[in-house]
């Protein structure tokens, strides 16, 4: 049997992946001991990803190999397994490829049987899924956000962090959120009911930042400038959850921040946070984020493309802004 999938042909510049991406077929080999294969059914788009397509050694993980298939996560039901644990027909997600097919190690790639009763299965790409955890972990447990507290949120109408708004709502916190441009800021505030919205592409930000007064937490999905202007209006002893770095992703750039003096200043504490680290909770956190969801109090809007050939169309929303909530390829059945 064929296989379409996405090989990495060189390393992207900036947002041109089609010159660095092409969609390639090629048989599919045998099944080794431990591998599961899942027919794709959606492919999540995670802005992370793009750290992994630069040739940096530095990063969590090392730089996917130019030549091999782009990687990412993926939902589908399993149509032939060689691992305890999976049998054909089991709703999984997983680390697999940008393909009809996914081929993978089941330990290695985090493969997990899924609930097949929640209604809609795109959930398991947000709420219930990597964004949903890392949102919960970020604000209640490295932010340590307490009731009535303001908690500010980064790149907050993406996925991750309109996740990380409702949660501290949610949490008894002020929740405010920093988007680029009016009609995300409105969403936030008016769908989401969030305490207020900072417009980074409407001018100054410092103004705004200032009227919305000091911050107890700061959850960062972006880094770069907007990290100067947000350490200097954070309150005394309060915590900067770094999730991501979206400035850097694209440039290869590293963030420094010129009022790193904060840190002291304010005794803030400043600390990174990794999915994977804390995957072994996993299932608790889904038990209290679909609580919330199938009450209705935690809501995902998709942004949804269809067809494994406009993967590229859909990846590169994440980086111009054009999405509101989560981003996700939906492929034939
Ligand atoms: N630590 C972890 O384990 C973990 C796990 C999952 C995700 N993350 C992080 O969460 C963040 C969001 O990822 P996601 O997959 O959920 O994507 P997303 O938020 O759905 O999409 C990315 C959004 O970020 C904003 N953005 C892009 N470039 C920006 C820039 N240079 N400056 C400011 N904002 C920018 C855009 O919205 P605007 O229109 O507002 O610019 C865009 O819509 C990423 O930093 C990712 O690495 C971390």
């Amino acid at each position: 049997m064929k296989n379409r999938f996405w090989r990495i042909e060189r390393r992207p510049e900036g947002t041109d992946f089609s010159s660095a991406l092409a969609l390639v077929e090629a048989p599919l080999a045998p099944l080794g001991a431990g591998e599961i294969r899942i027919r794709n059914s959606h492919l999540s788009m995670d802005a992370g990803t793009r750290m992994w397509l630069t040739a940096r050694e530095d990063g969590y993980q090392p730089p996917l190999p130019v030549g091999g298939p782009m990687t990412g996560l993926v939902l589908g039901e399993v149509i032939e397994s060689r691992a305890e644990g999976f049998v054909p027909g089991d709703l999984v997600r997983a680390f697999g490829q940008w393909a009809d097919i996914s081929t993978l190690d089941a330990a290695g790639s985090g493969a997990i049987v899924l609930d097949p009763s929640v209604s809609d299965r795109r959930a398991w790409l947000g709420p219930l899924g990597m964004n949903g955890w890392t949102a919960l972990w970020g604000v209640a447990h490295t932010g340590a956000a307490k009731p009535g507290e303001k908690v500010l949120v980064s790149a907050a109408a993406g996925a991750t962090g309109m996740l990380a708004v409702q949660i501290a709502r949610l949490l008894g916190c002020e929740a405010w959120g920093i988007a680029g441009g009016a009609a995300k800021c409105a969403y936030l505030t008016e769908t989401l009911r969030i305490a207020g919205a900072v417009d980074y592409k409407a001018g100054d930000v410092a103004a705004q930042l200032d009227a919305a007064g000091g911050f107890d937490v700061y959850f960062d999905n972006v880094g770069g400038a907007l990290l100067d202007e947000v350490l200097t209006r954070m309150n005394h002893y309060g915590r900067i959850a770094v999730c991501g770095l979206l400035a850097d992703y694209a440039g290869g750039g590293r963030t420094s921040p010129r009022a790193f003096d904060q840190v002291l200043m304010r005794r803030l504490r400043v600390e990174g946070f990794f999915s994977p680290d804390f995957m072994h909770e996993g299932p608790a956190l889904t038990r209290r984020l679909r609580e919330w969801s199938e009450a209705g109090e935690l809501v995902m809007p998709y942004d949804m493309t269809y067809g494994l050939e406009n993967t590229l169309t859909a990846y590169a929303k994440l980086f111009t802004g054009a999405n509101i909530g989560k981003v996700i390829v939906e492929l034939e059945s």
